[in-house]
């Protein structure tokens, strides 16, 4: 190349702005999941590894606990089917204005909404993670034939009380028996007040017991 050249110059900083926006947008994601929560969920994978049915995980964002449990899944020996739901933009304005009612602060607002479907399934593919499948959607509304007909384990990470109870409605019918529910972001007294709401209201109305460890709420079948 001339470095002298403007012209060169210019297709080379285009390339190279193509390469570095490629390396950025197809990142290793990384698990938003808190490590003993983690811990938690892929213990539960290995525990129902005989089970049948599927593991969904509702509200993945990039993708990084989606990988982490597949490859698991994989290394040790029991692959199973990995469904993926998100709407990859982040809330559903008027559940997240319910939230903003039970104290979520209003700034959280734009959280994860930095995402799209295209850029989560180029960094799985890339990163080992093409068995995943992914389902985009509000799991509020997405129509029933989006859901598989049995699930072994299931994480409920969506954040907020309307999309976590209606979550659970939804998914609950289908769990094997011996299968497993957990809920994200259940401590008491924390910021994202909305998702130990929409647990305690769904245990509460089915008449299941409230049971959470180390802030996951926890439903056994
Ligand atoms: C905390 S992040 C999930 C983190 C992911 N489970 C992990 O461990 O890496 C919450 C996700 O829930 C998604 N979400 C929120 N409301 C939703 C809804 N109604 N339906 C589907 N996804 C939703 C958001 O887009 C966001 O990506």
């Amino acid at each position: 190349m001339n470095a002298q050249n403007p012209n060169d110059l210019v297709g080379a900083a285009r390339v190279a702005a193509r390469r570095l926006r490629a390396r950025l947008f197809t990142q290793k994601p990384e698990a938003v999941l808190q490590p003993e929560r983690l811990y938690q969920y892929l213990d539960a994978l290995w525990q129902r590894r005989e089970l049948p049915g599927a593991a969904v995980e509702i509200g993945c964002y990039r993708g990084g606990t989606s990988l982490m449990a597949t490859r698991f899944l994989r290394r040790s020996g029991f692959p199973r089917r990995y469904i993926a739901y998100d709407t990859f933009g982040g809330f559903v304005s008027d559940q997240f204005q319910e939230d903003v009612k039970l104290g979520t602060p209003a700034s959280f607002r734009r959280h994860f909404a930095d995402n799209s479907l295209a850029l989560v399934r180029r960094s799985l593919d890339r990163y080992d993670g093409k068995e995943i499948e992914l389902v985009q959607g509000d799991i509020a509304t997405l129509p029933d034939s989006a859901l598989p007909d049995q699930i072994a384990v299931a994480l409920v990470d969506v954040d907020l009380d309307v999309p976590v109870h209606r979550a659970l409605e939804r998914i609950l019918p289908r769990m094997v028996k011996g299968g497993i529910v957990f809920v994200d972001d259940c401590p008491e007294n924390y910021a994202w007040a909305g998702a130990r709401v929409g647990y305690k209201r769904y245990v509460d109305s089915m008449n299941l017991p409230e049971r959470y460890s180390m802030g996951l709420g926890i439903i056994e079948l």
